[in-house]
């Protein structure tokens, strides 16, 4: 059961049940369309009543307006209407949604009083809704118990009235291709790790295949004789089998090399042997966050046909406790010939990554390799739970990913890198340590993965802040929150596309 609303576009016309939103700028000023559905004055009382002037984010509601055939009118300010950019458009949309509350029927009456909206501007308002009223409730097999926020059994049909309804509608296909992409990474992320193992995380990614995606998967066995001891270290305390996933998006021309995202899938991280401590533990089940986006990034690109050949891998492993588990002390080689002393069982996601990077860049010869992953409780202390960290080895990447992060609101933070916090990761008995020591703990993360991309332009995106338990917004009220989807996305639009 799905509580899911529907949209669609309609031509302006007066709507005669149900709810209907309408927007109202600085100073309470209301297009034509909007003012018409005030028929005893209502609106400017209840305006006044409520100190409401049409500042950004303000919203009155108008229960039963006298005169009127309508159940209810939401006015939803928009500031100045000169200062609306395209993430206000998609907030909007998601306070839209927060106001749909029980409603079946709604009408978005899409007009300024300057103009109405242009067709991407209606098509980011439907996004924002959509990713505002994204719920987990597949395990809840009570729709009607005490919790507060029941869930709609009847999901609203929200009609958009605007200037060009078919314009829109080609302009939501497009932005409709993110919000499932968004929607698929925040499933994957609040699935259950009993539910998710490697194998199943595999076969959720296979399924892209139905959007054209080439979708490879490699068995222990395969990794195995590709030497990727790293990886594999980490998964040998688990009952579930490790899984390597390789999803190729071909848009783009035949002779481009294809740019590259690698996402960390843990799909539990238990500490190994290096045990966690017990109070949040259950979190872990999210520390797949960075696979899960790279998955959410393929579906997008795949589906809105992105003209770009884009590579996603994922290293789907569990990081268990077992007999078989691997102690500290331990030395596996990666798959890069390079020798890791594991000092430390929690420290697995690099371990995991390393090989995942390397095999991506001796196979493709990526322009240049975005990995995602909830690597460090340390970028949490560095950077608290609104920025991810960012890292690179190339301040071109570093700027457009940086700038992609202020247009979509996923913000990055670039941290540095260099030799002084290289050497905390060498061993005195293999080729580097897996941990640095106290300090820094994201940026020695950051340079341990730098030891396995050779000179390839590469980013290193730290979402553990932002992925999971994250904060809530006007677009996202889920503990997981599809962080990067939007974000590379909008990088990949903005740069590479032919
Ligand atoms: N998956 C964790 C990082 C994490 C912590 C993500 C909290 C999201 C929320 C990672 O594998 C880990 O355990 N990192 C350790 C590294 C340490 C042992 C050097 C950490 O951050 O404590
Ligand atoms: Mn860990
Ligand atoms: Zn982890």
């Amino acid at each position: 059961m799905t509580s899911t609303p529907s949209i669609s576009f309609a031509k302006f016309a007066a709507p005669k049940k149900g709810s209907a939103m309408v927007l109202v700028a600085d100073g309470g000023v209301m297009s034509d369309a909007a003012k018409a559905l005030d028929t005893a004055g209502a609106f400017s009382r209840a305006f006044t009543a409520s100190d409401f002037s049409g500042r950004s984010g303000g919203t009155v509601e108008i229960l039963a307006p006298e005169g009127s055939p309508l159940d209810r009118v939401v006015a939803l300010g928009v500031g100045n209407p000169g200062e609306i950019d395209d993430y206000s458009w998609l907030k909007l949309g998601g306070s839209i949604g927060a106001q749909l509350r029980k409603a079946v029927e709604v009408a978005v009456i899409a007009e300024l009083a300057e103009r109405p909206l242009e067709a991407g501007e209606v098509a980011r308002l439907a996004a924002g809704l959509l990713l505002r009223c994204y719920t987990f409730e597949k395990y809840k097999s009570r729709k009607d118990d005490a919790d507060d926020k029941p869930a709609n059994t009847r999901p609203a049909k929200v009609t958009i009235h605007c200037a060009d309804p078919a314009a829109a509608k080609k302009a939501f296909a497009d932005l409709q291709a993110v919000v499932d992409g968004v929607t698929l990474a925040r499933d994957l992320v609040n699935e259950p790790a009993n539910v998710l193992g490697p194998v199943e995380f595999a076969a959720s990614a296979k399924g892209l295949e139905k959007l054209g995606v080439t979708v490879e998967i490699l068995t222990e066995k395969e990794m195995k004789k590709l030497g990727m001891g790293a990886l594999l270290g980490v998964s040998q305390g688990s009952a579930r089998p490790p899984r390597l996933v390789v999803m190729r998006w071909n848009g783009g021309k035949a002779k481009d090399n294809p740019i590259a995202f690698i996402g960390k899938g843990v799909v539990f991280d238990t500490g190994g042997v290096s045990i966690k401590t017990a109070a949040g533990m259950e979190e872990m089940k999210g520390d797949m966050g960075g696979a899960a986006a790279v998955t959410g990034l393929m579906h997008a690109l795949a589906a809105r046909k992105a003209k770009v050949n884009a590579v996603g891998i994922l290293g789907c492993v569990e990081n268990m406790v077992d007999g078989n588990s691997q102690r500290p002390g331990d030395i596996v080689t990666s798959m890069s010939g390079q020798t890791i002393e594991v000092l430390n069982t929690d420290a697995e996601g690099r371990l995991v990554l390393a090989d995942a990077l390397w095999y991506c860049n001796e196979r493709f010869q990526p322009k240049f390799m975005v990995n995602l992953a909830t690597l460090t409780g340390a970028v949490m202390v560095a950077l608290g739970k609104s920025y991810a960290g960012l890292f690179s080895n190339n301040d071109e990447l570093a700027e457009r990913l940086t700038n992609a992060g202020l247009t979509t609101q996923e913000k990055l933070w670039r941290l540095p890198l260099g030799a002084e916090y290289d050497k905390l990761i060498d061993s005195k008995n293999a080729d580097m340590k897996n941990i640095g020591g106290r300090h820094g703990g994201a940026i020695t993360a950051a340079q341990f993965l730098k030891r396995f991309v050779k000179d390839t332009p590469w980013a290193h995106i730290d979402i553990a802040g932002t992925a999971i338990g994250s904060l809530s917004n006007e677009i996202n009220q889920s503990w997981a929150s599809g962080f990067g989807v939007r974000l590379l996305d909008q990088f990949v639009r903005d740069h590479y596309e032919s």
